[in-house]
C-alpha cells in the first residue's frame, strides 16, 4: 500500500502535486471536457483545508520540448478557478527565476499552477537536473496524475529523489483501488469486454488477463482477427495479417483455462466508408450479416443482434466487469449500436450489484454517449494508463511513491 495524503504532514507546506490537465481544447483554447480537472478537486480541497500551499504541474498535448502556444496550460487555471472559487496562480514556466518566486511567495491556502512541464525536452527525459529543479518548488510531492503514472518522467518519477515526503492524492488512491480491486480480488463471475481496432495494442492486456477471468468478450475491429484465426470469411474487415496467429494462441490459452470466450457471430457490415471523416457515402450498402461469415468487398463495423443477445446473459450475470474499447465504429452513428447497447447492459448489471470499472478514451465517449456515465462504479481518468494497469505492468510513477 503506498502512503496517501492522509498519512503526511501537510499544514504549512508547500505542496507539489503532479495532476493529469492533459485535457481536450478546441481552436479557440476552450476546454471541451474537463473531466481530469475536476478529478483532482477531492485532493486540492484536502490541501487547502489541511493549509497548505499548492504548486499544481502538469503537461498538456505533445509540444515535444518547446513552447506551444496552444499548448498553454492556462484554460486550465482559469477553469480550476472557477471550480474552487478563487484566483488560481499561473506560473510562466515550471522553472526559472520568475516562477521559483512566485512558489516562494504562494501562501498557505493559496493555488498556483505552472505552465506545462513538456515545454522542456527534460520533462519525458527524465532528466535529473530538471526533477531536482522541480523538487525544489515545495517540501512535499503528491501523485494524482492517474493518467499519466505510466510515464517514466521528470515529474511523475525522477522527482521522488528529491522530494522525500510523497504520497499518492485521492484520485491516484480510488484508481488503483478500483483497478487494483477488480484485478486481484473480482466478485465472481469476472468479465472483461475488450473491443478497440488493434489486436496488438490488446495482446498483453487479454494475457493478463487470461489468468483472472471468467469470460471474455471480444469485439470492435480486433474481433475480425480472431475470426480469421478460427477461419471464419472476414471480407474485407480490418484483419492484421501479422497478428493471426497471436489470436489463435490466444483462443487456445483461453480454451485450456476454461474460459469463455465471446467473438462475434454476427455483424454489421458495410461496402464502403470513410473513416478519416467519418462518413458514409450515400450510395453505400449497410446490411446484417447472417451469421459470423463475412462477404467479399464488405467490412464489419460493429457486432450484429444475435451477437448481442449471446452476450446480454453473460454481462447481466456478472459480478465485475471491466471493459476497456468500443465494439464497433461507434462515432457512426449507423455503426454505435452494439457500443451503446453493451454501455446499456453493464449499468444495468451494475444496477444489480456488479463492480463495473470503464477504462479508455472510446468506452468512457461511449458510457457517456448511451447517457450511463453516473450509472457504473468507475471511469478510469487514465487511458494508456490504465491499460498499462490491465496488462499488469508496473507504473513508474506510482512504483516511486513509498510504501505506507
Ligand atoms: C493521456 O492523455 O493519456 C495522458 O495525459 C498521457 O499523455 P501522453 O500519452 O502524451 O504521455
Amino acid at each position: 500500500m503506498k502512503k496517501t495524503i492522509k498519512d503526511i504532514e501537510l499544514a504549512g507546506k508547500k505542496v507539489l502535486v503532479r495532476v493529469d490537465y492533459n485535457v481536450p481544447l478546441d481552436d479557440k483554447q476552450q476546454i471541451t471536457n474537463d473531466k481530469r480537472i475536476v478529478a483532482t478537486l477531492p485532493t486540492i480541497k484536502y490541501l487547502l483545508e489541511q493549509k497548505a500551499a499548492v504548486i499544481l504541474m502538469s503537461h498538456l498535448g505533445r509540444p515535444k520540448g518547446k513552447v506551444v502556444a496552444s499548448m498553454s496550460l492556462k484554460p486550465a487555471a482559469a477553469r480550476l478557478g472557477e471550480h474552487l472559487n478563487i484566483n488560481v496562480k499561473m506560473a510562466p514556466d515550471c522553472i526559472g527565476a520568475e516562477t521559483e518566486k512566485m512558489a516562494m511567495e504562494l501562501k498557505s491556502g493559496e493555488v498556483l499552477l505552472l505552465e506545462n512541464l513538456r515545454y522542456h525536452p527534460e520533462e519525458e527525459k527524465n532528466d535529473e537536473a530538471f526533477a531536482k529543479k522541480l523538487a525544489s518548488l515545495g517540501e512535499v510531492f503528491v501523485q494524482d496524475a492517474f493518467g499519466t503514472v505510466h510515464r517514466a518522467h521528470a515529474s511523475t518519477a525522477g522527482i521522488v529523489k528529491f522530494l522525500k515526503t510523497a504520497a499518492c492524492g485521492f484520485l491516484v488512491e480510488k484508481e488503483l483501488k478500483f483497478l487494483g480491486e477488480a484485478l486481484d480480488k473480482p466478485k465472481r463471475p469476472f468479465l472483461a469486454i475488450l473491443g478497440g481496432s488493434k489486436v496488438s495494442d490488446k495482446i498483453a492486456v487479454i494475457e493478463n488477463l487470461l489468468s483472472k477471468v471468467d469470460s471474455l468478450i471480444i469485439g470492435g475491429a480486433m474481433a475480425y482477427t480472431f475470426l480469421k484465426a478460427e477461419g471464419i470469411e472476414t471480407g474485407k474487415s480490418l484483419v492484421e495479417a501479422d497478428k493471426v496467429d497471436v489470436a489463435r494462441d490466444l483462443i487456445k490459452k483461453a480454451q485450456a483455462k476454461h474460459i469463455k470466450l465471446f467473438i462475434p457471430i454476427d455483424h454489421i457490415i458495410v461496402d464502403k466508408v470513410d473513416f478519416e471523416t467519418k462518413k458514409i457515402p450515400a450510395d453505400a450498402v449497410i446490411k446484417e450479416t447472417e451469421g459470423a461469415d463475412i462477404p467479399q468487398g464488405f467490412m464489419g463495423v460493429d457486432v450484429g443482434p444475435m451477437t448481442l443477445q449471446r452476450i446480454s446473459p453473460v454481462v447481466n450475470e456478472a459480478a465485475t466487469i471491466v471493459w476497456n474499447g468500443p465494439l464497433g465504429v461507434f462515432e457512426i452513428e449507423q455503426f454505435s449500436k452494439g457500443t451503446i447497447e453493451i454501455a446499456k447492459l453493464v449499468a444495468q448489471a451494475t444496477e444489480k450489484g456488479a463492480t463495473s470499472v470503464i477504462g479508455g478514451g472510446d468506452s468512457v465517449s461511449a458510457v457517456k454517449k448511451a447517457g450511463v456515465d453516473k450509472k457504473v462504479t468507475h471511469i478510469s481518468t487514465g487511458g494508456g494508463a490504465s491499460l498499462e494497469f490491465l496488462e499488469g505492468k508496473e507504473l513508474p510513477g506510482i512504483a516511486a511513491l513509498p510504501n505506507k
